[in-house]
C-alpha cells in the first residue's frame, strides 16, 4: 500500500482520495467530478479490477506495482482543447518519470509513453461536464506481464533493474500535469506542440501503419496539426489528418 500520508504532505494542495482497491479511478473521478470536486482532485488506487485502456481495452493493474490515477482538471481551456490536454499529460508523464527514475521514455502520439519502444504509461482524457478527467497508469514496479502484453509492455523496474517509489513518481506526476496544464492555459497551444514534437519519435519523417479499427493506412509522419493532430503523407503524396487510431512502426 501506498504511503498517503507522505503524499498528502508534499501535495496540501490537492484533494486525495486513495483506495486500496477500485474498479476503475476514471469511474470515481468523473463522479466526484460531476459532483462537483475542486480542480486537482486526485482519486488514485493500489489495483484497480476494471482498469480502462482507450478504445474499451483493459488496462492491466496489478496490485501494489503500478501508479493508477484520475486527475480532475478544471482549467478553463476552450472546449475542443482535449487532444492536446492529452499531449501536454503525456510531456507531463514522461517529465515525471525522468525526474523521479531518470529514465528518459519516447512519446507515442497520442498518449503512449515508451522505454525502448515498449509501453511503460499510458493516458485517458474524457470529459465529465466541464472537467477534464485525466487518467494516467505508470507500469511502476511490475516484475513480469501477462502473455499477451509481454512484447509490448515494460515497467521501470524492468527498464531500470530496481524498484522506484510510487509516493515519488505520484508526488513528481502532480506538479507535472500541473505545471504544464497552467502553460496550456496560459500560453496556447504553441509550446506544447512544439515540445511533443521534439519530444517524440514519432512526429516526423516516422513510416507507421495507423490502426484505425475499419481501415489500416500506411505513410510517414509530417508533423502535427494546430489542433494536436497527427499529419500522415501517404505513398501517394496526400496528407491525411489523423484524429484518432493506433500508431506502430512499421519496422
Ligand atoms: C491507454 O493507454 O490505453 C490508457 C490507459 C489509462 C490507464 C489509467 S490507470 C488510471 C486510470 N483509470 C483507468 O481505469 N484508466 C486510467
Amino acid at each position: 500500500m501506498i504511503d498517503i500520508g507522505r503524499v498528502r504532505s508534499q501535495l496540501p494542495d490537492h484533494e486525495i482520495y486513495w483506495h486500496p482497491t477500485i474498479g476503475s479511478t476514471m469511474t470515481e473521478a468523473s463522479r466526484l467530478a460531476a459532483a462537483g470536486c475542486e480542480s486537482g482532485t486526485i482519486v488514485g488506487a493500489d489495483e484497480q479490477t476494471a482498469g480502462q485502456g482507450r478504445y474499451g481495452r483493459v488496462w492491466h493493474s496489478e496490485p501494489g506495482a503500478g501508479l493508477y490515477v484520475s486527475i480532475v482538471l478544471r482549467n478553463p481551456f476552450p472546449a475542443d482543447a482535449l487532444p492536446v490536454v492529452t499531449l501536454a499529460l503525456g510531456l507531463a508523464t514522461s517529465e515525471a518519470i525522468l525526474k523521479a527514475t531518470d529514465v528518459s521514455c519516447d512519446l507515442r502520439w497520442p498518449n503512449d509513453v515508451l522505454i525502448q519502444s515498449r509501453k511503460c504509461a499510458g493516458i485517458l482524457t474524457q470529459l465529465e461536464g466541464s472537467a477534464i478527467i485525466a487518467g494516467i497508469g505508470i507500469n511502476v514496479n511490475h516484475a513480469a506481464f501477462p502473455d499477451e502484453l509481454t512484447a509490448i509492455a515494460t515497467s521501470l523496474r524492468m527498464a531500470t533493474g530496481r524498484e522506484h517509489s510510487r509516493e515519488r513518481l505520484l508526488v513528481e506526476l502532480v506538479s507535472s500535469v500541473t505545471n504544464f496544464c497552467s502553460l496550456l492555459e496560459q500560453q496556447g497551444r504553441e509550446p506544447i506542440l512544439e515540445m511533443f514534437s521534439r519530444a517524440s519519435s514519432f512526429v516526423y519523417g516516422r513510416r507507421v501503419y495507423v490502426d484505425q479499427g475499419d481501415a489500416m493506412l500506411q505513410g510517414t509522419t509530417a508533423g502535427l496539426d494546430p489542433s494536436g493532430f497527427l499529419v500522415l503523407r501517404g505513398d501517394d503524396g496526400k496528407q491525411n489528418v489523423i484524429i484518432a487510431g493506433g500508431v506502430r512502426p512499421c519496422s
